[in-house]
């Protein structure tokens, strides 16, 4: 069944994203690397080979998404596998240093704007990407979404006193992949009786521009979960949150 699936990748050009196009590209499928810098989805396309095709779409850009579904209909005819992974803890000048970056994290004085443009990648584009791939995925028959979140953003965890790392849950990217969880399982309930999984995952702490490269994690361990769920067969479960090593509490 793989040779024929198509799948989309959000944010592909690199990091997470990349590895997950490759792996998908690896077991067969057509892979769509989506990328708001077409000449970046290019590059890494051409590094995948022939099964991989640059697409330009920036989640935030209504007409960006509209022209990918069209173009995917048009020059695909379908879309089986979509993975939400655009993501940002924020969009700062380059070279501001990662502790620099840090202090937009407290809620009690992120500025509005800042937080407001997490969300709107990290979540609002989710939403926008996925309605508008919607009806593709419809038409497959075993449509899949992963999104691509993080255990950062649970509640159960953060709300442990004992939790070490509860002092990065802050105003925006935390809180903005709790947003995302809670989407994943809106639209898992939504097409619980259709053919369409939707699941979210955590690939762990990964070495990424994300965070300066200071994840201990590759970006081959980092796809393997988001792949594994968009691989998963008709029995394969939806609106779950996992990691590789199995449930993420919400
Ligand atoms: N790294 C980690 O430790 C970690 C942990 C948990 C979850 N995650 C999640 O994993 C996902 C991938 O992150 P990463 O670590 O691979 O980070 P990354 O290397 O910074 O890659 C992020 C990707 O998202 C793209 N992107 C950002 N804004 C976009 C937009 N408006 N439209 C389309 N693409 C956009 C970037 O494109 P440009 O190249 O154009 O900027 C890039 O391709 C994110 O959702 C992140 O939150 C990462």
């Amino acid at each position: 069944m793989s040779e024929n699936r198509v799948a989309l990748v959000t944010g592909a050009n690199k990091g997470i994203g990349l590895q997950i196009a490759k792996d998908l590209a690896g077991n067969g499928l057509a892979v769509l690397i989506g990328s708001r810098k077409l000449e970046n989805g290019e590059a890494a396309a051409q590094g995948i080979g022939e099964r991989a095709h640059a697409i330009q779409l920036d989640v935030t850009d209504e007409r960006s998404i509209a022209a990918a579904a069209e173009r995917i209909r048009s020059e695909f005819g379908r879309l089986d596998v979509l993975v939400n992974n655009a993501g940002i803890v924020g969009e700062f000048p380059a070279g501001t240093p990662f502790e620099e970056r840090l202090k937009f994290n407290a809620p009690s004085h992120a500025p509005l704007s800042y937080i407001r443009s997490v969300y709107e990648t990290n979540v609002f584009g989710v939403i926008a990407v996925t309605q508008a791939m919607l009806p593709l995925l419809r038409e497959s028959p075993a449509g899949r979404i992963v999104n691509v979140g993080s255990s950062s953003g649970s509640l159960t965890l953060n709300a442990n006193p004992q939790f070490p790392y509860r002092n990065i849950f802050g105003a925006a990217y935390s809180p903005s992949k709790t947003a995302l969880s809670a989407t994943t399982l809106a639209f898992a309930i939504e097409l619980q009786n259709t053919n369409i999984k939707v699941n979210v995952v955590c690939p762990g702490y990964v070495a990424t521009d994300l965070n300066d490269f200071r994840g201990y994690r590759t970006v081959e361990q980092g796809a393997k979960q988001a792949v594994k769920m968009a691989l998963i067969g008709p029995d394969g479960p939806t609106g779950t949150f996992t990691d590789e090593d199995g449930t993420v509490p919400w």
